[in-house]
């Protein structure tokens, strides 16, 4: 599937739900969902392979991963991340990044902030990749904000992912993730721009959402991000299904007779 969906729902004024994914098993449950698309979020350095991190993620990382989900989305929009630094090379570098994302299946690519690699998000958009953008909490410069802290609170910061968000837009870019940003600019935001504002931790005025699916579904029991809801406790039934696995073993009440073979 491509992005036109994003279009569209702003034009319609239709609210946009998104996950993210990392791996066939839940591609293929989020195939069947109605969520309207899928990020192979370069959270799955964190995820799925407990680095402290996204600056972990790496094209090898990502392209594997990207090539999971898409095994198993049918036919949602997979959008990919591009990892750390991948996107600040220049031109060439970065278009034979998101060449190997765009092989693996995906329908886009992600990638954060716009200053200094605007001449790589056009030259993308004009090489029929379409752009997602990233801006306010840009995880990859975590090192930069010393943690992962909400932007845009004064003025001036406020103003700049403004403008940000505008450029991106003027270059092309087809919807932006807005994160952690205060919910009355995520408002102003989303009015100005014609392209969809997707919020993570940025307030219900966005466009559309998204989530980390192991967040929503209670898996990650380490980390609790305030915006991040749990609508289901999946955790506590994946634990409960283990010890009671655990038991009919050391009971001997499995394999049954059933489950046996003469
Ligand atoms: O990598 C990721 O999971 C993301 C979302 C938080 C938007 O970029």
């Amino acid at each position: 599937m491509n992005v036109s969906i994003f279009l569209t729902s702003k034009i319609e004024g239709r609210k946009l739900s998104l996950v993210t994914c990392y791996d066939y098993t839940f591609a293929r449950l989020l195939s069947k969902s109605s969520v309207d698309a899928i990020l192979v979020g370069d959270s799955a350095a964190m995820v799925m392979h407990g680095h402290p991190s996204t600056l972990q993620a790496t094209l090898e990382i990502m392209r594997l991963h990207t090539e999971a989900v898409v095994r198993g989305a049918g036919k949602k929009c997979v959008i990919a991340d591009m990892p750390f630094l991948t996107f600040r090379k220049g031109v060439p570098a970065a278009l034979e990044v998101a060449q190997a994302l765009m092989s693996a299946g995906a329908a886009a690519v992600k990638l954060e902030g716009v200053r200094g690699h605007e001449d790589v998000v056009q030259r993308l958009v004009e090489s029929g990749i379409p752009v997602m953008g990233h801006l306010g909490l840009e995880p990859q410069s975590m090192r930069r904000y010393g943690g992962y802290h909400v932007q845009g609170r004064d003025e001036d910061q406020a103003r700049k992912i403004l403008d940000h968000a505008r450029v991106l837009e003027e270059l092309g870019a087809f919807a932006v993730v807005l994160e952690c940003i205060p919910s009355s600019l995520a408002a102003k935001i989303s009015v100005a721009l014609k392209i969809p504002t997707i919020g993570i931790g940025a307030g219900v005025a966005c466009d559309g959402q998204i989530l980390v699916l192991q967040d929503l579904l209670g898996l990650n029991t380490d980390f609790h991000p305030r915006f991040a809801r749990t609508f289901a406790d999946i955790g506590q039934c994946v634990l409960a299904a283990i010890e009671s696995y655990d038991r009919a073993v050391k009971t001997e009440q499995f394999p049954a007779r059933e489950e046996s073979f003469t």
